[in-house]
């Protein structure tokens, strides 16, 4: 049960009150009995000096003790709490009105008397009470003179109610009933209104400590507060949504990785498969069947494995170098250098093989305008490699493809375009995708899917952004840019 807060705090609580209450009691206790004693001992001040009014028989020597014990007597009749004890000026008990065997003392310490007489002094004030040894009480005491010397003390003691504990003394008071219960009533109605608080104060740590099992079963995170305060426990509420959230987020993009890692598993294994398969098969098939083929065809066949394996070799050094590039093993080296330069390269690469294809491949570029521009110019020939190879390899005889540099903005933007057969607009945003070749691509050898996702990936290793323009069977556009050396 102690596990919750609330019914540690509540125990707590519980606790303080009931020492707080047991210290009302015995205040009240105290501040009762000394209240009743200098209210006994103030009305009665007067007490001993009237009894010594009355002209004790007493002359400093002599006792008149039966004339005495009558006025002790009458006094006790009057008020039968009083014991009145004659004193001598050292304190020693001379006469008294108790039977005898009570009185246990055989003199008075004078001081407090002293004291009470000079009245420089705080009610009440406790002198020895004769009858016994080890108690204090309230009295009256007054001096008896005889031609103008002491000859001893009146002392009177008040006796009050002698209570032998609390619980006799409120069972005495109605009062006394009264206080301590409307005390014991307010703690108790406080004791209530704080648990209430403490249960209210709690209930959202309660429901946060739900929601968090609640997670950790389920990963789903359910509402906890339904308007903030901004107090502490709200921080913490916001912080394990903040955190629940980023941890949920986490895991999707886990899975998604997954999920990817998966696909190109199996991507990648299929487009091994099928050149393989069909090496494997010609090969195969020259060694069966080489008595029987001719020349020509054993040559063909040879030709038919030499490219499967050309396409095989190719496939897993693109593969290779894209996860090279994702896994930041590539940076790039970036240095200043010319892009037209480049570009002109790349073309005159490129150049023959447009010429074959009946293709039109040129670069416009006004050289003397173009400043030089910042990268990794291994990487951005890559790049450019990529994306004319693509062009012509998407363009039919009669086509075009351009490559033009725009300078402008302190950058210099290539674009690529060819008037080749052009990319779907569903396709479109997919194409930079590793593996992915829209349905209308043309058949032949056809790449793996791999160069526009090495293009983009190497763009973003430089801090840029390829974008691709289509309109299908009209021809296709793609555009990025460099930062122009600022030197
Ligand atoms: N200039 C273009 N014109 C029309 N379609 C294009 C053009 N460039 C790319 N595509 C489409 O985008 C797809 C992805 O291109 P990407 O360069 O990534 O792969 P690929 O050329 O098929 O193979 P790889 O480059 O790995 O040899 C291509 O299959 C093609 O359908
Ligand atoms: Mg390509």
């Amino acid at each position: 049960m102690l596990k919750t807060l609330y019914a540690r705090l509540a125990l707590v609580l519980a606790g303080l009150f009931t020492v707080v209450g047991v210290f009302f009691l015995l205040l009240l206790a105290l501040a009762t009995e000394r209240f009743e004693q200098e209210l006994t001992q103030k009305l009665n001040r007067e007490l001993a000096a009237q009894i010594v009014a009355e002209r004790l028989p007493f002359d400093g020597e002599q006792v008149d003790q039966a004339a005495l014990e009558h006025i002790f007597h009458m006094m006790m009749v009057i008020n039968p709490k009083v014991e009145i004890y004659l004193l001598d000026p050292a304190g020693r008990i001379l006469a008294y009105s108790a039977p005898p065997g009570k009185v246990k003392r055989a003199r008075v310490d004078l001081t407090p008397v002293r004291r009470f007489l000079t009245g420089e002094t705080a009610f009440p004030v406790l002198g020895d009470d004769p009858r016994a040894p080890d108690r204090r009480k309230v009295f009256s005491a007054a001096p008896i003179n005889q031609d103008d010397r002491l000859q001893g003390f009146l002392y009177v003691i008040l006796g009050g109610e002698a209570y032998e504990g609390i619980a006799e003394m409120l069972q005495g008071s109605y009062v006394l009933r009264l206080i301590a219960g409307m005390g014991a009533a307010g703690l108790l109605f406080a004791l209530l209104t704080a648990t209430l608080l403490f249960a209210l104060l709690t209930r959202r740590l309660r429901r946060l400590s739900a929601a968090i099992t609640a997670f950790k079963e389920s990963g789903t995170l359910q509402p906890i507060a339904e308007h903030s305060n901004g107090d502490e426990i709200d921080r913490l509420i916001a912080a394990f949504e903040d955190l629940a959230g980023r941890i949920n987020a986490q895991m999707a993009k886990l899975r998604q990785t997954d999920t990817l890692r998966r696909e190109l598993v199996a991507n990648v294994s299929h487009d091994l498969r099928t050149p393989l398969a069909s090496l494997h098969g010609y090969l195969e098939t020259l060694l069966l069947k080489d008595s029987e083929l001719g020349d020509a065809d054993k040559r063909r066949y040879l030709d038919i494995a030499l490219k499967h394996s050309a396409r095989l070799s190719r496939l897993v050094a693109e593969l290779f170098e894209l996860a090279k590039l994702n896994a930041n093993e590539v940076q790039p080296q970036r240095e200043p250098f010319s892009l037209p330069e480049l570009v002109q390269d790349v073309v005159q690469k490129f150049q023959l093989r447009a010429e074959q294809q009946g293709v039109h491949l040129e670069h416009r570029i006004e050289r003397h305008e173009l400043p030089f521009v910042v990268g990794d110019i291994g990487l951005i020939e890559r790049v450019l490699g990529n994306l004319v190879e693509n062009a012509l390899r998407y363009t039919p005889a009669g086509g075009q493809v351009k490559v033009a540099l725009t300078p402008g903005d302190g950058r210099v933007t290539v674009c690529v375009s060819d008037t080749g057969c052009g990319i779907a607009e569903q396709d479109l945003p997919h194409i930079f995708e590793r593996f992915y070749k829209p349905s209308n691509t043309p058949g032949g050898d056809g790449g793996a899917g791999l160069g526009l996702a090495i293009a983009r990936r190497i763009l973003e290793l430089h801090g840029s952004v390829i974008r691709a323009t289509s309109t299908l069977n009209d021809g296709t556009a793609f555009t990025f840019d460099l930062p122009a050396n600022a030197t």
